[in-house]
C-alpha cells in the first residue's frame, strides 16, 4: 500500500455537496464533539475493526476533535480523521455500506483537509491507500512513489 499526496491550496468546495447532502438525503456532515466519543468509537470497531477504532479514539484526545462525522438523524452513517496516527496524515476514513456513492465520503474528506489546510498545512499525505482512485477522483490525490513502507511498518497484529 502506497502513500499519496494532496495539495490543500486548490481543494474543491464542498458547499455544494454539502447543501445536497443536507436537503436530499437529511445528512449533516460536522466535526465530532467530545461527549460522543464511546458512541463513534463503538460504531467504529463494529463497521470497520479495532485499529480503526484506536485511531478515533486518539483523534477524540485532540482538541479540537480530529473526528468529522456524518449523520442522519441519531445515526452514524460515515467518519475520517485527521492527524491520528501521525501529524499530516489524513485516515482512516469509511462510510457504511449501505450509504456509498452519496457524497459522503468526499464531503468528510473535504471537510477533513480544509481543517488541515487551517491548520497551516500547504500538503496532506494519505497514509496507505486504499481506494487510490477515489482520492484521485475527488482532490486530485497523487501516489507518492516508494513510499510502500508506511507509518504502519512493523504494525502489531493480534497472535
Ligand atoms: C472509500 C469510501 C470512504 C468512499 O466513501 P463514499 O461515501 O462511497 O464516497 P463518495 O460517495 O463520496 O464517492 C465520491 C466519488 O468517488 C467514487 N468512489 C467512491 N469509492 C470509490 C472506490 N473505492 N474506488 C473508486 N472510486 C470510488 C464515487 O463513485 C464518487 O464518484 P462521483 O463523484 O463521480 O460520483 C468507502 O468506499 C469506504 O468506506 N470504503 C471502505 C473503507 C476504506 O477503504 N476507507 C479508505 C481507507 S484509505
Amino acid at each position: 500500500m502506497k502513500d499519496m499526496l494532496v495539495r490543500l491550496l486548490e481543494l474543491p468546495s464542498g458547499t455544494e455537496l454539502e447543501q445536497k447532502l443536507l436537503e436530499k438525503e437529511k445528512i449533516v456532515v460536522r466535526r465530532a464533539i467530545a461527549p460522543e466519543k464511546h458512541l463513534v468509537a463503538d460504531w467504529v470497531l463494529n463497521e470497520f475493526g479495532s485499529y480503526w477504532k484506536s485511531e478515533v479514539e486518539v483523534a477524540f484526545s485532540r482538541q479540537p476533535v480530529s473526528c468529522w462525522i456524518a449523520q442522519r438523524g441519531n445515526d452514524l452513517l460515515g467518519f475520517a480523521c485527521y492527524e491520528s496516527t501521525a501529524r499530516n496524515f489524513f485516515g482512516p476514513t469509511g462510510t457504511l455500506e449501505s450509504e456509498r456513492g452519496k457524497g459522503i465520503g468526499k464531503l468528510l474528506l473535504l471537510k477533513s483537509l480544509e481543517s488541515m489546510r487551517e491548520m497551516g498545512y500547504g500538503y496532506a499525505i494519505i497514509g496507505g491507500v486504499g481506494p487510490a482512485e477515489f482520492y484521485e477522483k475527488a482532490v486530485g490525490a497523487k501516489i507518492i512513489e516508494g513510499s510502500e513502507i508506511s507509518i504502519y511498518q512493523h504494525l502489531l497484529r493480534k497472535p
